[in-house]
């Protein structure tokens, strides 16, 4: 057993009106938290600082989606982690497949991001992950090593302290396929094995490392039992209020 103390995160993607969010972070807040976790939610946007305002007394954390490496500026589209943290987020997802292969977040650009996030003080949740293609070609720990190294190259280990690692492998991303425990416990463990060789044994073994990829109330408690697995990182599930409950109160 490690001291680490468990996250379960919600990733709201693209989805919720304001008035779905306010229900949603209103049934969250009553939801329970009997393994005492660290609970995270990131709403869109548009539903931030609504969200930051109702969950504000719970012990709910807000965090933003994604950040722009810049303060402000001609950026159409773009939020700040200025604006971000404004609206009420303590947190950002950085590096989450979707902005890797839809947007084109490319590794130098997730780096830009992560020092944007780390200078206002928002904490990071960095996702790797690999496809099924390099999976099949045997390259799962390769890809995800070189997404960590350069993700986050130059940051030093004080710098990086407090970081959430989340390992998203694509495939299991929305798909209904989850990796099996055994499959995300040897990806954690190499993570932290790559943590503590790059940085320091104290850093990995300190550092909340999260699983993703079709999280549900039906395997969270298996994946939870994984020794290297310190949370998930829900997806389709966090936008159903009983099921995301379920799943921070998962059954050890
Ligand atoms: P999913 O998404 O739980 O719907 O698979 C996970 C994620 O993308 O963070």
């Amino acid at each position: 057993m490690t001291n680490r103390t468990p996250i379960i995160a919600g990733n709201w993607k693209m989805h919720n009106t304001l008035a779905e969010s306010a229900d949603l972070i209103t049934a969250l807040t009553k939801a329970g938290n009997k393994n005492h976790v660290e609970i995270i939610v990131a709403p869109s946007y548009t539903s931030l600082a609504k969200v930051a305002e109702l969950a504000k007394g719970s012990e709910i954390q807000i965090a933003a989606q994604d950040v722009h490496w810049e303060d402000k500026g001609a950026f159409t589209s773009a939020v700040s982690p200025v604006q971000a943290k404004d609206a009420g987020a303590a947190l950002t997802l950085i590096g989450h497949s979707e902005r890797r292969s839809v947007f084109g977040d490319t590794d130098e650009i997730l780096n830009k991001k992560v020092a944007a996030a780390l200078r206002h003080g928002i904490k990071v949740i960095f996702c790797v992950g690999e496809t099924l293609e390099e999976r099949e070609a045997g390259k799962t720990l390769e890809v995800i090593e070189s997404q960590l190294k350069n993700g986050l190259k130059d940051f030093t280990e004080e710098q990086l302290n407090g970081i959430i690692i989340a390992y998203e492998p694509v495939w299991a991303i929305g798909t209904g396929k989850t990796a099996t425990p055994e499959q995300a416990q040897e990806v954690h463990a190499n993570v932290r094995a790559y943590l503590a060789k790059a940085y320091s044994p104290a850093f990995a073994e300190a550092t909340r490392i999260l699983y993703g990829g079709s999280v549900k109330d039906s395997n969270v408690d298996e994946i939870m039992a994984k020794p290297d697995v310190d949370g998930a990182l829900v997806g389709g599930q966090s936008l159903i209020a009983d099921k995301f409950a379920r799943i921070i109160n998962f059954n050890k």
